[in-house]
Parts: structure tokens; C-alpha cells; sequence
């Protein structure tokens, strides 16, 4: 079977799919791409037989008409010339839906039937070529098979001149163009008598039939002058026969159809076959013309008869050139519509492909816009998530910034009380050092009772300022201080306190002045809190102004207020010091103390009770000017500030100096048994440590660790003791801790002991001072007998450890220098003991001395050249390890700098005439 798709159909179904997967949207796209299809129409087409030539030809025929309608599809059945077939096919056909019928009969009458009913069911029916017995048809198309028979028999009859024998070879008997050539060949011959159809051979259109009928009637073909058949094909077949036996050139061949191609009619005449054929058009063309005509509910003609002319020698070549052309055309056509048919599905493809694509487009546009969508719903989730973490880190960093600011706070109380602890305990130590002293004393000399007394009162006023100092503190943190102002002359107020300092500006040589634009300046002011205020600032002036250096009291009217300044060219602040000085709990620096933090602090408060003002200007290593300035009249101040205030206690006296000299205090002529260096900042400490301790030890004293560290390597002293807490001169300075780390990092040093004195009382300070390699500690308040004890028993040990490193060489010079020269030696060689490679040669590298230095050096002090010093101070650690340990006799060698327990042997037998083991088991004292 063949069936011909043209346009859509082919992809009706998926087009379908993706219509409906593409719904509403594709429909829109698929209305802009489609044009709207012509009607379809399904044409049935019964043909008797598709073997044959003529009916190929009649089949492109129609193709080339098919062709102008591609909505048309052709349900071709082929009978193979069986009537019983081609009955069943046009049943077929009906029953698969056709809306035309075009039916060529294999034979007439059989035929009808089957073609009656199609009719009858109202599909039109058009018959071709062959004709039916009944009218149930819309058209016959057909040659005019008559009219070809008389043109055959004209053409015999004049062929053999009148007079001849013919032998008829029909086609089909029960198919009417037999029926009908036979008709008018036979009517045509009647005119001419002279010519007889000898004999009538049932070829029935098949060569290999007429063939077969020619083989057994080849007698007969012998007298024959000329064969007829009704069709190309049994003529041929006759001709092959007759070829066969030699009768072909006798015998003059005419055929029916005149087909065109290389095996067609019009060859065979060419050939000279043939000697004449006749055209009998197909009709294929013009049936589907007919069937669209009618489809398309047109007329068409109840018969089409087609022109029919004969073929022979005298037009068959022009025939042939024609046919020839229109035979390429038509393969031309045929290339044509099968490259349409490509392209078509090409496109149907394109299109189908077009539209997956659309339409993957239109999913990843959809799934673009929704991961869009969920990229964006992402983000804005994100974003809040970020707008809650950051709420979440302000609220921690709020949480922290506060619990930070708590700490700090309870930090700084800690430290402050720390602070104020140290402040109680420095006055309560001078009082009660010098009172354990006297009660200690058998025999008292009144001096001394005198001086002792003067001490314990001064520093009972100082624990009763710093007191008062507190309670006004407490009363102003509560906001309970209360002003008392009444108007009094400022000018002969503030030169009674100027004057008050003028002894110690004396013994300082400090030009203190008082310096008054107004010879009297009444004011409005509380005295017992101005006169707080003015000698605070005056105690901090001489505090930090050096020996020589001048204080200027300055006070001025000005328009509505008195300026009062004190200017100093001291030490002076830095920027950092200057914005905390007024700070409570100030303690960036190491110069806290209740003097300044503390006073200072209040000074504030009380200057602010007067409405007043209270700054600082002041240049690191220049000067400070603390400006005070007061308001004048008293319109400023609350009724409740101007009671007249009780009767006033007498202002606490001046701190005086502790009158004696802080070094060389000496009782000529006593025998000192060693050096001290004293490290304090707290002057009357100091002063009374010194004095105390004048007349067992050769006393240096110093206030800040770096001059302690200065005196310590130029004086090399037998003992240090120094404060823990050190003020110094800057905020880097050093505390005694630091001071004691850097004595025993130092070989030159790192033999003196330390003993570290603080009011620090804690734990930790203690383990800290031992860390740092402290070797005695003492907490204020100490007795002084106790710290005559250590002293002792620590110069003690440092005898002993001379002596067995050193010998007594130490003790027995006199001279500083000298000693420390002795010292650093000593302890250079001590601490590279264990170093093999240690020689003189580094020895003398590290004293700074050249070889020759170090050996006459050596020898004039220890009567002994450099290199047995090395060599018995060895001997001697040796031998103490010998005896004082239990240690290997391999480790003391190693211990001792011999590069392998053999040499130390022999050198310890060398020079104790006994062998290490020796001597562990009995010490002998040559050794
Ligand atoms: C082909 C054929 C032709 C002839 C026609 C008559 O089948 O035999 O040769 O002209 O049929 O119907």
C-alpha cells in the first residue's frame, strides 16, 4: 500500500502532545506560525493492475497532480489484474473512510457491483480507463478506445496496401477498451476486404500471455503480414516469439499506448519494433483535476473521451523529443516533490523543533524567574537574618561594652583601694617602726625620743588628713557636701597658706612666691575647702618641682571672677595625664597617690560648690599651672551655701621634712658590716630606714629604681632593698620588681640579694617578688627588728656562698672597685661554669679587658694568675657537689665545665691528691 502525507498530518500527533503541553501559551505561538489547512480529503484509488508501464505512467500522472493539492491524501490499492481482488480492495477502501473513489476495472461487469455501492453510500466514484456496466459513477475518463481501433485498422488496411493477412491479439475480453478496440478495428477492416484477421489470440494485455499464445500459433503467425495487438507490451511479446523463428521481418508489429521512456512505445518504433503505435492517453491527470472539481462540489462532465493519434515513422521522433522532455520533466516534477516533501518534513521537523524549543524556553524562562524568585526570597531572608545578627552583635556588643565598663570599675575600685591601702600603710609604718624601736631600746637617748615622737605625730596628722580626705570624698560621692562661704579677704587667706610652705620652699631651694594684683580681694568662699583645695595644689607643686625650681602663686581680679593659678616648672603632665588628673580613680601612671588622685579629685568637687572652675595646663618636662577660678559676689550661690559656718579646727601643719640627710649618716669610727642600697620613693621612709640603718651598714639610698640600677652597678653593694611600688620619674618607669628581674638577669649583679619591702601584703606579690628572684620579703608595717634580721641572715648566706665559690677574697678587700671587679669576675666564671668552650680568652671578651689586663689584673688582686682562679673556683664547686650532693661523678664533671669525667679526675687528683670518690667517701682538708 501506498499512502502519500502531504502537510501536517504526518505530525498531527505530536504537534497534538505539544499543543497540549504548551496549553494556552503555545496556542497563541502556534496561531502565529500555522496557516489555517485546507480541507483534507482522502482519495481512494482502486487500480486493476500496477505492473505495467502504462498504468506507472498513469500513476506519476497523477502525482504530478497531487502535487498542486498536498491536502489530498491517495489510498493507492493495486489488484495485480485479479477482478476478485480489486472487488475486495474497493470494499477496503470504503471501509477505511475514503471521500472519493477512482477505480479503473479490471473487467466491466464483475466490477460494477462493488462500485455501485460505493456510489450508493454517496461517495462520488470516478472511473477510469475501463468502464463499468452502470451509471454509478460522477465521471468516465477514458481514451477513446473506438476510434484508436479504426485509426489501427486505417493504418493496416494502408499498410498492406488492400490485401493482406492480420493477426489480432486482444486484451482482457471482459475490459471494454478490448471490447472496444476490437470494435472499431474490426468496423474499419470491413472496408477493406482484401485484408483478414486470420486469427484472434486472447493476449489479455500481458506480453508473457501473448508470448505464450505466439509460441503455440506460430503457423499460423507465418502466414500472418501483420500483428495487431491491442496494447505496447503484447505486441512486443508476439514480436519476441516471431524474432525467434525469423519471421519478424516478414511481420509488421502494431501496438496501443505510444508510452514514452527507454522501453516505452515510441523506442519500439524508433527501433523499428513497432512499424506504428497509437496513443492512449492514461487520464490520470485528469481525473484527480476531476476529483478535486468534484470534492470541491463542482461539475464535472459526465464523460471525459481523450484524443488519441497514431505513431509512426514519419512523427516519432518529434513524439519521442517531446515525450523525452516531458518524461525528464516529469522526473524533474518527481525530484521536485519528493525534495517539497523533504523540505516539508524538514520544516514540519524544524517547526516541532522550534516549538520544543520555544517551549523548553518558556520552562527555563519559568524555572529562571521562579530560582530568581527563590534567590531573591533567599536573599531577603539572608538580609534579615544579617539585620538580626547585627541586632543581636549591638545588643552583645552593648552587653560586653557594659560588663566591660563594670569590670573596669571594679578593676579601678580594687586598684584604688589597693591604692588607699598603701597610702594608710606607709604613714602607720612610721608610726609604728620608731615606736616598736623605742619600746625595744634598753637605753634611749632624749634626741632620738624627740625625733621619734615628731615622726609618729606628722604622720598620725597625715592618717588624719587622708581620713578627712575620705569623708569628704564619701560626702561628695554622696552629694552631701554641704558649702559654707561667708566673705573674707582672699588675698590674706591665700598668703597665709603661701606662707605656710615657706619653709620647706626654703629648705628645697625653691623660689615660692605669692604674686596679687589686689593688695585685698573679698570673696564669697568656704575656708576650710579652699584652704583643702590650695594645699593640695601647693603639696603637688613641691612634690613633683625639682631642687632650685621656682612656685608662683598668681591672683587676679578679673571682671566677674578671681583667678588664682599655681605654676610650677616641675615635671610637668603629659596630654594622656593632663585629661585623668582630676579622675578619682585615676591610675594610668604609677603617680597615683591620695596627694594628687585623690585631692585632686576633691579639689574639683569643692571648686564646683563655689560655681568656680578648676584646670590644668601643663608641658611634659616644662611646668604645670593648675587655674583656679572663683566667681565674684555671692548671687551665684544658694541661700543654704551662705550659713555662717562653725568655728574652724586649726588647718593641719605643713608636712615638714625628716630633717637628716639621706646618705653617709654614719657613727664615725663603727664597724660597718657591708653596703645597703635602699630603693624608696616614700621620702620619710626613706629617710628613717636610712637613718636607722646608718649605724650597722654603709646606707645608699635612692627614690626611683632606674637611679637604684644606676648606684647598684657603679657601687656593686652586698644587699638592695627596694619597694615594690616605685612612682618614678614617667609612667614606663620601673617597679621594684622589675628593678629586682633585672639584678638577676645581670651577671655582674646577679649574686647581691634583694630584699623587696612593700605594703603590698597579697599572695601573689609574694609569689611575684620570688619569681623575679627576690630573696627575702617584708610587708609594711614591719618592725624594724625583724628587718635587721633579714638583712643579717641574707648577707649571711651571700658570705657563705663567696666563700665557697670565691674564697674570701671578696671580704678581704676593702676597695669598691675592686670588689666589683672581683664580683663580676666571679660571677661570669661562675655562670659559664658548665661551658666547656669558656676559656680566658672569653672571660677577658666579657670584662672588656684585654688578655694581658685580665692576667695582671688577676694577679695583683688574688696573688694568682686568671686561669687557676678558673681552675679553683671549678675545684671548689666540685668539691662542694661532692659532698653536698649526690650527684654522679659524671654529672659534677659536666657540671663543672670538664669536657669527660677522665680529665676531671685526673685534674681533681691533680690538685687534692685524691680522686673524686676519694674524696666523697673522706674529705681530706688538704684537699
Ligand atoms: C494496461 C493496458 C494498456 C491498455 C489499457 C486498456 O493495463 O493493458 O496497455 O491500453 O490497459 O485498459
Amino acid at each position: 500500500m501506498i499512502q502519500y502525507t502531504f502537510g501536517l498530518h504526518h505530525c498531527r500527533f505530536l504537534s497534538g502532545l505539544i499543543s497540549s503541553l504548551l496549553a494556552g501559551l503555545l496556542l497563541v505561538l502556534a496561531g502565529c506560525v500555522e496557516t489555517k489547512p485546507k480541507a483534507a480529503y482522502r482519495i481512494g484509488f482502486s487500480q486493476c493492475t500496477g505492473a505495467d508501464l502504462w498504468r506507472q505512467t498513469m500513476l506519476n500522472d497523477m502525482k504530478r497532480a497531487l502535487a498542486l493539492h498536498p491536502e489530498y491524501t491517495l489510498l493507492y490499492k493495486d489488484a495485480g489484474n485479479s477482478t476478485a481482488r480489486q472487488l475486495r480492495q474497493i470494499e477496503q477502501l470504503a471501509a477505511e473512510g475514503i471521500d472519493l473513489l477512482i477505480v479503473s476495472p479490471n473487467e466491466s461487469a464483475p466490477i460494477t457491483k462493488a462500485v455501485d455501492a460505493v456510489f450508493k453510500k454517496g461517495t462520488p466514484v470516478i472511473v477510469l480507463d475501463r468502464r463499468i456496466t452502470s451509471t454509478s459513477y460522477n465521471t468516465f475518463i477514458s481514451g477513446d478506445n473506438v476510434e484508436i481501433g479504426r485509426l489501427a485498422g486505417r493504418f493496416v488496411g494502408s499498410l498492406l496496401k488492400g490485401q493482406g493477412t492480420v493477426v489480432e491479439v486482444t486484451g482482457l475480453a471482459g475490459s471494454s477498451p478490448a471490447q472496444e478496440r476490437r470494435q472499431g478495428f474490426r468496423e474499419q477492416l470491413a472496408r477493406t476486404p482484401g485484408v483478414r484477421v486470420i486469427r484472434e489470440l486472447d493476449g489479455q494485455w500481458e506480453r508473457d500471455t501473448a508470448r505464450h499464445l505466439a509460441e503455440r500459433e506460430k503457423q499460423v503467425l507465418q502466414q500472418a503480414d501483420v500483428v495487431f495487438a491491442h496494447n505496447e507490451v503484447m505486441a512486443l511479446g508476439v514480436q519476441q516469439v516471431c524474432k525467434k523463428y525469423g519471421l519478424d521481418r516478414q511481420i509488421r508489429f502494431v501496438g496501443i499506448d505510444g508510452l514514452p521512456g527507454p522501453v516505452g512505445g515510441m523506442q519500439l518504433v524508433l527501433d523499428g519494433i513497432l512499424t506504428a503505435t497509437f496513443l492512449y492517453p492514461t487520464g490520470g491527470e485528469e481525473a484527480i483535476e476531476a476529483a478535486a472539481r468534484i470534492l470541491n462540489g463542482k461539475a464535472v462532465p459526465r464523460e471525459t473521451i481523450l484524443k488519441s493519434f497514431q505513431i509512426d515513422a514519419s512523427n516519432v521522433q518529434a513524439l519521442k523529443a517531446q515525450s523525452d522532455r516531458l518524461y525528464t520533466q516529469q522526473r524533474d516534477i518527481e525530484r521536485q516533490t519528493r525534495r517539497i516533501q523533504q523540505l516539508t518534513e524538514t520544516y514540519s521537523s524544524q517547526r516541532n523543533r522550534l516549538y520544543i524549543t520555544l517551549f523548553s524556553l518558556v520552562v527555563v524562562i519559568v524555572l529562571g524567574a521562579w530560582a530568581l524568585y527563590l534567590v531573591r526570597e533567599k536573599q531577603a531572608a539572608y538580609q534579615q537574618l544579617a539585620q538580626q545578627n547585627d541586632a543581636i552583635r549591638q545588643q552583645k556588643d552593648q552587653i560586653e561594652a557594659v560588663s566591660r565598663q563594670a569590670r573596669q570599675a571594679t578593676e579601678e575600685k580594687l586598684r584604688f583601694y589597693s591604692y588607699i591601702s598603701h597610702e594608710f600603710n606607709t604613714p602607720l609604718s612610721l608610726i609604728l617602726t620608731p615606736t616598736e624601736d623605742l619600746l625595744a631600746r634598753r637605753q634611749i637617748d632624749p634626741r632620738e625620743v624627740k625625733a621619734s615622737l615628731l615622726l609618729v605625730r606628722k604622720n598620725a596628722y597625715r592618717l588624719l588628713r587622708l581620713v578627712d580626705q575620705m569623708l569628704d570624698l564619701r560626702k561628695a560621692d554622696a552629694g552631701k557636701l554641704q558649702l559654707n562661704a561667708r566673705p573674707e579677704d582672699l588675698v590674706a587667706f591665700v598668703q597665709d597658706i603661701v606662707q605656710d610652705f615657706g619653709q620647706k620652699a626654703a629648705r628645697q631651694r625653691i623660689d615660692l612666691r605669692l604674686i596679687s594684683s589686689e593688695p585685698k580681694q573679698l570673696l564669697w568662699f568656704d575656708r576650710d575647702k579652699l584652704d583643702k583645695v590650695l594645699f593640695n595644689l601647693l603639696s603637688n607643686a613641691f612634690k613633683y618641682t625639682p631642687r632650685g625650681g621656682f612656685i608662683h602663686v598668681r591672683l587676679e581680679k578679673q571682671a566677674e571672677t578671681v583667678l588664682v593659678q599655681v605654676q610650677d616648672n616641675g615635671e610637668g603632665m603629659t596630654a594622656d595625664e593632663q585629661t585623668h588628673i582630676f579622675d578619682l580613680f585615676y591610675t594610668g601612671g604609677n603617680r597615683f597617690t591620695l596627694g594628687n588622685g585623690l585631692g585632686l579629685a576633691l579639689s574639683r568637687e569643692f571648686v564646683e560648690l563655689h560655681q568656680g572652675e578648676l584646670t590644668v595646663q601643663s608641658e611634659k618636662g616644662r611646668g604645670t599651672t593648675f587655674t583656679l577660678l572663683l566667681p565674684l559676689g555671692s548671687a551665684h550661690l544658694d541661700p543654704t551655701d551662705l550659713e555662717p559656718a562653725p568655728a574652724q579646727q586649726p588647718g593641719l601643719p605643713v608636712e615638714e621634712e625628716w630633717a637628716q640627710a639621706e646618705t653617709g649618716v654614719t657613727e664615725a669610727g663603727a664597724r660597718k658590716s657591708g653596703t645597703l642600697l635602699l630603693v624608696e620613693d616614700h621620702d620619710e621612709l626613706r629617710q628613717y630606714l636610712v637613718s636607722r640603718l646608718a649605724d650597722r651598714f654603709e646606707v645608699l639610698a635612692e627614690s626611683t629604681a632606674e637611679q637604684g640600677w644606676e648606684r647598684i652597678l657603679e657601687t656593686i653593694p652586698d644587699l638592695i632593698i627596694s619597694d615594690i611600688m616605685l612612682s618614678g620619674q614617667t609612667a614606663q618607669a620601673m617597679n621594684g620588681l622589675q628593678l629586682t628581674q633585672r639584678i638577676k638577669n645581670d651577671f655582674r649583679t646577679s649574686t647581691i640579694p634583694v630584699i623587696l619591702l612593700t605594703a603590698k601584703g597579697q599572695m601573689e606579690d609574694r609569689i611575684e617578688g620570688t619569681r623575679a628572684g627576690a630573696d627575702a620579703y617584708i610587708s609594711k608595717p614591719f618592725q624594724m627588728a625583724y628587718l635587721l634580721e633579714t638583712i643579717n641572715t641574707t648577707l649571711i648566706n651571700r658570705e657563705k656562698w663567696q666563700q665557697r665559690y670565691t674564697g674570701d677574697y671578696l671580704a678581704k678587700t676593702e676597695n669598691r672597685q675592686e670588689k666589683k671587679f672581683l664580683n663580676e669576675l666571679t660571677a661570669l666564671i661562675e655562670q659559664k661554669l658548665t661551658d666547656t668552650s669558656f676559656g680566658v680568652e672569653q672571660l677577658s671578651r666579657e670584662m672588656g679587658l684585654s688578655r694581658v689586663q685580665l692576667y695582671r689584673k688577676t694577679q695583683t688582686l688574688l696573688g694568682k694568675n686568671v686561669a687557676d682562679y678558673f681552675a679553683e673556683i671549678r675545684l671548689k664547686k666540685a668539691r662542694a657537689l661532692l659532698t653536698e650532693t649526690s650527684k654522679p661523678i659524671a654529672e659534677i664533671a659536666f657540671e663543672t665545665g670538664f669536657s669527660s669525667p677522665a680529665y676531671f679526675t685526673t685534674f681533681f687528683k691533680q690538685h687534692t691528691h685524691q680522686t673524686p670518690s676519694e674524696y666523697r667517701k673522706s674529705p681530706s682538708i688538704n684537699a
